[in-house]
């Protein structure tokens, strides 16, 4: 069994990040709540633990806290923020409130260590210091015994600590974030020096494993998916096939909001090319039907989904020996529907129970994404042999073009924002810009304007271009498209899209606007 690292949430809202960095080592990481038992903790058989930050004070008498027998197993531990808190309280050290609340970046000057020593950014008069992220109100004042002080500034005198025959470490700061600019290099020094994990968490390990584990626990059972195209839905499917091959049902409903031409490259694609089971629904009119008159962008949403669950049901029931349903739940999703810091790290988000479990028929969950980071996702669907284009598409909303036509859903509005749209992708990708930019799309507006086309006068539609850049999709920027660029893609639009005679650009940025019109 290859090395694990268990990550214990405080309730950091950065306790994602150091699962991540970690797997950026190569090494596989996991998430689980605070209050964890020592014979869970065991179970797992860590190489070593990692104490998450919180936004608790460790001195207050419901904060969170930990098994002390913890620190007496001989795994090492790191501890960071609060972990480290946690950690100095647990053994007997004291934590206070700190007169000066540090935040932002802070110099800490280290002193001989196995997770420090020589990390530095530079010099100043005080001497070699490495530049971190602080981000505290409390600190350690006095060090439990046995420890030693690794790192320090004047706010925060005890701003690391180690206890390196047990090999127990603390930081104040944050090695997570990227501010931290060195801080890959102290959990280098952690995972691969000190709890000497070795290396062997990829995607081609990971894919044989994966395959292996899925025909064990389904073997000649019924498998169904809802493929929707997306990479999370096609990579579970791809993974699925290698183990099962034909007893995968994938389903697979035209909801008519769909990119242009997009059935046709999912069937062309995972059908056609790779041999997948699939069977595809049409069920365009049933959609714009149940659509039409309906303006309140929720109202669609809410439409979208229920109808999608009704069709994707019928559909299961008709695969009557069916034991399974698989989902590219992954591990965000896992995280995020667990919530911070409690135990209920293994529920699933109910907007990702794509389909729902079909009544009557007692199918059991299939989850083989649900361990995986996006990249890593992506990287895995790289390793099945699905093509780049696919894996590395901007995100595409659950809704479609439901909610990039404003208001009413009307046929020839989707019709005529698939042609335009298509030709705004295909111009960012002649331009290699597509791979630079986060997400892009049109957007039908449902008013006329006047236009003059050759000798004529037009009373058409007007498109807007978006696209922003953006790491977490939380906040964006427009993306800062050369003119010229966006001039060549409105004249394409008009000249070919039959109905457009107006072309706008969004230069809007979230907050205050959304990324997607509705
Ligand atoms: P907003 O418009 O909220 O979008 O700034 C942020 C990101 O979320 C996507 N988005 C959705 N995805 N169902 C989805 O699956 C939705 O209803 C939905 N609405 C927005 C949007 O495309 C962007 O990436």
């Amino acid at each position: 069994m290859s090395s694990k690292i268990l990550i214990l949430d405080f309730g950091s809202q950065f306790t994602q990040l150091i699962a991540r960095r970690i797997r950026e080592l190569n090494v596989y990481s996991e998430i689980r709540s605070s209050d964890i038992t020592l014979e869970e903790i065991k179970q797992f058989k860590p190489s070593g633990i990692i104490l998450s930050g919180g936004p608790n004070s460790t001195y207050n008498e419901d904060s969170p806290t930990i098994p002390n027998d913890i620190f007496e197993l001989g795994i090492p531990i790191l501890g960071i923020c609060y972990g480290m808190q946690i950690m100095a309280q647990s053994l007997g050290g004291k934590v206070e409130n700190s007169q000066h609340r540090e935040f932002g970046y802070a110099r800490i000057y280290n002193t001989e260590s196995k997770l420090l020593n020589s990390i530095i950014n530079g010099t100043d008069n005080t001497g070699p210091y490495m530049e971190v992220w602080m981000s505290h109100g409390d600190k350690v004042t006095s060090m439990p015994q046995g420890f030693k002080v690794i790192a320090n500034n004047q706010v925060c005198p005890i701003a690391a600590m180690a206890n390196e025959d047990k090999k127990l470490y603390g930081v104040q700061f944050h090695p997570e974030v990227t501010h931290t600019t060195k801080g890959q290099e102290l959990f280098k020094r952690f995972i691969l020096d000190i709890c000497k994990c070795d290396q062997s968490w990829n995607m081609p390990n990971y894919a044989e494993t994966a395959i292996n584990k899925i025909k064990e626990m389904v073997g000649n059972d019924r498998v169904i998916l809802a493929l929707s195209g997306g990479v999370d839905s096609s990579v579970a499917a791809v993974l699925i096939d290698k183990a099962i091959g034909a007893n995968l049902t994938c389903i697979f409903v035209d909801n008519g909001l769909l990119r242009y031409h997009e059935a046709d490259q999912v069937m062309e694609m995972y059908h056609k090319n790779m041999g997948l089971n699939i069977i595809k629904i049409d069920a365009k009119d049933m959609f714009y039907q149940k659509l039409a008159g309906v303006v309140d962008p929720e109202q669609k949403r809410k439409i979208i989904g229920k109808l999608f669950v009704e069709i994707f049901q019928a559909e299961a029931l008709k695969i009557k020996d069916a034991k399974w349903l698989a989902q590219g739940t992954i591990y965000p999703d896992v995280i995020e529907s667990a919530g911070s810091n409690n135990k209920k790290a293994h529920n699933i988000k109910s907007h990702h129970n794509v389909g729902g479990l079909p009544p009557d028929m007692n199918l059991k969950l299939l989850e083989p994404l649900r361990e995986l980071f996006k990249d890593e996702v992506r990287n895995l669907g790289i390793n099945l042999g699905l093509p780049s284009s696919m894996i590395y598409r901007h995100p595409f909303p659950g809704p479609g073009l439901g909610v990039r036509v404003l208001g009413e859903i009307k046929p020839l509005y989707i019709k005529l924002l698939q042609k335009a749209d298509a030709i705004f992708i295909e111009e960012l990708h002649k331009h290699n810009i597509y791979n630079k930019i986060s997400q892009a799309f049109a957007v039908f507006l449902p008013i006329k304007s006047v236009g003059v086309m050759g000798d004529g006068r037009t009373y058409d539609y007007v498109i807007a271009l978006r696209a922003v850049e953006t790491t977490d999709f939380m906040t964006a920027n427009v993306a800062n498209l050369p003119f010229e660029f966006i001039t060549t893609v409105a004249n394409r639009i008009i000249n070919e899209v039959k109905g457009i005679n107006r072309v706008v650009y969004d230069i809007s940025g979230k907050p205050p606007s959304t990324i997607e019109w509705e």
